[in-house]
């Protein structure tokens, strides 16, 4: 029997036919063009184990005005945190809602929670991936090019769940991806098996990584769940988005950062608050994004 819904778990394994309906739809959403409604009420459960801002509250919203509703899980206040397992809540959550955003950090059970689940399972970020967050970075990048065609993304800083998340937009996208980040700290390759990363390139040397970078990409150095030390922000201070890097990109480049960002040491303040940064903007965009996954997900669009 077809399953009436669609996982949203990474994007290497949805087709690019999928993802351009998902990026078309998210921009008919912010221009107002489409203002899609659940003719019958849905609800979303957002199960988060790790803290965020932007992702919850603009499922949340989203979810509202496409006359949804939502309910929140947190470990603090549910039974998960006195120990019952994620398999067994989410088995009794999927005949309360329709849908679900989950993050957490094992990409495992993310996965084993999407083989057990009858309802759509939205992954809302793991330790190694981000995918949610890429749509929308890609939907602001088509608001600036016509084309993410031949353009030169350089992801400099740590190789983590973004930047994975990057590379496996990588397939279905003809952007050239240079990523630089020091030793030991490159995207690790077990999570990008079975990728044909040709428009893919590693370097050493973030100043030859940003040469004629079109957009710059960083993150913070320190995820959620990570402990920093002095020895680590020693080791990333090279890797730094500042002015006098930018200026030896050779053209005007833009910059992005899925926030929320350290000032100081990721990037600089001119940066973030240049007129090249798109941050805010890639920020907003994620209820647009967001919005379109969720009507993808339960086969409305
Ligand atoms: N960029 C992002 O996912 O932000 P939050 O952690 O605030 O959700
Ligand atoms: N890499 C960051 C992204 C936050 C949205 C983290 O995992 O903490």
């Amino acid at each position: 029997m077809k399953k009436l819904f669609r996982h949203f778990l990474n994007l290497h394994e949805i087709s690019k036919e999928d993802i351009n309906i998902i990026l078309k739809y998210s921009h008919k959403l912010k221009k107002k063009s489409k203002t899609k409604q659940f003719k019958e009420k849905k609800i979303l459960a957002i199960i988060f184990e790790k803290p965020s801002t932007r992702t919850k509250i603009s499922f949340d919203v989203g979810m509202k005005l496409l006359n949804g509703d939502v309910v929140t899980l947190d470990h603090s206040d549910s039974q998960l945190g006195r120990g019952e397992s994620l398999e067994d809540t989410m088995r009794v959550l999927a005949s309360y809602v329709d849908i679900i955003v989950y993050r957490g950090s094992d990409e495992s059970k993310l996965y084993k929670l999407s083989e057990i689940s009858t309802v759509p399972i939205i992954n809302g970020l793991t330790d190694i991936s981000h995918p949610c967050q890429i749509i929308a970075d890609i939907m602001t990048l088509q608001e600036k090019f016509r084309s993410l065609n031949n353009l030169n993304l350089t992801w400099i800083g740590d190789g983590n769940n973004v930047c994975n998340s990057w590379i496996h937009a990588s397939k279905h996208f003809d952007f050239n991806l240079k990523i630089s980040c020091p030793p030991g700290n490159f995207p690790a390759k077990k999570n990008l098996k079975s990728l044909n990363l040709q428009n893919v390139e590693l370097f050493k040397n973030p100043i030859e990584a940003a040469l004629n970078a079109d957009v710059i990409i960083t993150d913070t150095w320190v995820s959620m769940g990570m402990k920093s030390n002095p020895k680590r922000q020693k080791m990333f201070e090279k890797f730094q988005i500042n002015k006098e890097l930018l200026k030896k990109t050779g053209r005007d480049t833009y910059f992005l950062h899925c926030l929320p960002a350290h000032r100081g040491r990721e990037v600089t303040d001119e940066v973030i608050d240049g007129n090249r940064s798109l941050v805010w903007e890639e920020a907003e965009n994620r209820l647009y994004a967001h919005q379109s996954i969720l009507l993808w997900c339960l086969k409305q669009i």
